[in-house]
């Protein structure tokens, strides 16, 4: 979908349709008295007839009113006015894009930038690209009939008054964003027969060839052998797939700026191995890359933005599967840090193979490190589906990585990684274990991780309940791209 962000009188524009708001008392919003004006009135009339009530959400779609050069009016219902929530302006434009793309409208412009909406503009705009993309989106090319593609090509977010040059640079990060969210969607929602390590390194290196600015390498277990990442390999063992360790180095900036990297799990099926998970809904397994996913797509969306600043993204990926080969509990293995890991449970693989990428990644001498990871069914237990588990060994990035969240509704919740809960990890045989029982499996999870990430500022995103939905609309959502796009955008500087 293509995305515009101009300054135009409402009854002028020649779309298939447009959408003006109004509030729960009746009153309209600034373009909506610009339409009423050009239409004698019959906006406020069919409002006055109670056909609108004007409650959060609600929607009203007109046609063929004469007066207006649109060929659609679609009303929504913006709430009381100077009392909406955050939550109740995406529930808003759902609403709003929902009912657009039921039409057959090709074309639309959405007034709904103005401070009219609650919030401020720039949050708005981003928020209504992201959330029109997500309505189009379909995931169905593995049908043999997919559906028709949804008829709207473009939106434009109309304004009354000349859009302010931030509202511009919103449009484009959004729209990069969208792209890249819809790119970890789309690796998301494959399923693991089709999505293997092999295929997400094609992945990369697709995005590599697309974007000169991208460069990709892809080490093979041979390699990962050489630098002696025993624990990585020591996941992949049970399966036929070989792992793959992806770097993307992304240099936008002076080479001499230390470079944020994003190291996202992928482990394309995760059965938990010879600690075999229960078979109901084993099949959501598949979503365990969408940490991978979210780097991809990060790494696409700030080539495609051309931003300022270098990152890397890293990729451990491999299958966790059983077999006369895989690892056992009892077994013991080394890390590339050179630290020993007594293997108790085969399902705490993530931390395995994001524990080597982890050393590795010092190879870049960053500046900070984020590993993204659908890592613990307990965060799901402590958050459930709404913040993704966040836990550094730096406040202030922490709070940046909050703050980034909140700026663009992709929020993350902090937990705590206290001195006191590391004991849990400790092991009779190795230097640690890979499991710290059910106290605060999320944090004991992260505190593992923090026996590899001691020489840089590090965080961790704990995605295991943002990155997919269950149910009816079952599907990866593409976080935390928004998340990460926003922190790196910051760290550019906002542009
Ligand atoms: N990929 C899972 C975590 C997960 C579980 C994500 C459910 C989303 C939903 C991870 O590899 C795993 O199996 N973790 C174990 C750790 C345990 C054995 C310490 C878990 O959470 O049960
Ligand atoms: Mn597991
Ligand atoms: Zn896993």
């Amino acid at each position: 979908m293509e995305f515009s962000i101009k300054q135009g009188r409402p009854e002028k524009l020649r779309v298939g349709c447009i959408i003006v708001g109004v509030f729960e008392n009746g009153k309209l919003s600034k373009a909506a008295q610009a339409l009423d004006k050009a239409v004698a009135h019959r906006l406020s009339d069919i409002v006055a007839h109670g056909d609108m009530s004007g409650k959060t959400a609600s929607t009203l779609l007109l046609q063929n009113i004469p007066g207006i050069a649109a060929e659609r009016v679609l009303l929504v219902g913006l709430g009381k006015q100077g009392e909406q929530s955050s939550k109740a302006t995406i529930e808003i434009l759902s609403a709003a894009f929902k009912a657009l793309n039921a039409t057959s409208a090709s074309d639309a412009a959405a007034y709904l930038t103005d401070e009219e909406v609650g919030q401020d503009a720039v949050w708005v705009v981003k928020q209504a690209v992201l959330i029109a993309a997500a309505t189009g989106y379909r995931s169905d090319s593995l049908k043999s009939k997919p559906a028709k593609p949804a008829p709207l090509k473009s939106l434009m977010l109309a304004t009354l008054t000349k859009p302010a040059a931030s509202l511009k640079n919103a449009l484009s990060q959004a729209v990069a964003t969208a792209h890249g969210t819809e790119l970890a969607k789309d690796l998301g929602n494959l399923p693991g027969n089709l999505c293997t390590p092999t295929y997400l390194a094609s992945q990369a290196i697709a995005l590599g060839k697309k974007h000169k600015s991208i460069k990709t390498t892809v080490l093979e277990e041979k390699d990962m052998h050489k630098l002696g990442m025993g624990s990585l390999l020591s996941v992949s063992r049970g399966s036929e797939q070989p792992a793959k360790l992806i770097t993307m180095e992304y240099y936008g900036a002076d080479k001499k700026q230390k470079p944020v990297v994003l190291v996202g799990k992928g482990i394309t099926f995760d059965s938990g191995g010879i600690s075999l998970k229960p078979g109901a809904e084993m099949d959501e397994m598949k979503y365990d890359m969408c940490g991978a996913a979210s780097v991809l797509g990060t790494m696409q969306a700030i080539a495609e933005m051309g931003l300022k600043l270098n990152v890397v993204g890293v990729i451990p990926s491999s299958e966790n599967l059983p077999s006369g080969r895989a690892s056992k509990p009892g077994d013991i293995v080394t890390s590339m840090s050179g630290q020993t890991i007594e293997i108790l449970n085969t399902d705490a693989e993530g931390r395995l193979v994001l524990c080597d990428a982890l050393t590795y990644a010092a190879k870049f001498k960053p500046d900070t490190v984020i590993d993204i990871a659908t890592l613990t069914g307990a965060c799901v237990i402590a958050l459930g589906h709404v913040a993704s588990g966040l836990l550094s060994n730096q406040d202030d990035l922490a709070q940046e990585l909050l703050a980034a969240g909140e700026q663009v509704y992709d929020r993350a919740w902090q937990l705590p990684l206290f001195e006191e809960y590391q004991s849990q990890l400790d092991s009779n045989f190795a230097d640690m274990q890979n499991i710290g029982g059910r106290a605060g499996g999320t944090i004991t999870a992260a505190c593992f991780l923090s026996r590899f990430t001691r020489d840089y500022r590090w965080a961790h995103l704990d995605i295991a309940g943002t990155a997919w939905r269950s149910g009816k609309e079952k599907g990866a959502t593409g976080r935390p791209v928004p998340l990460l796009m926003q922190y790196l955008v910051n760290r550019a500087g906002g542009k």
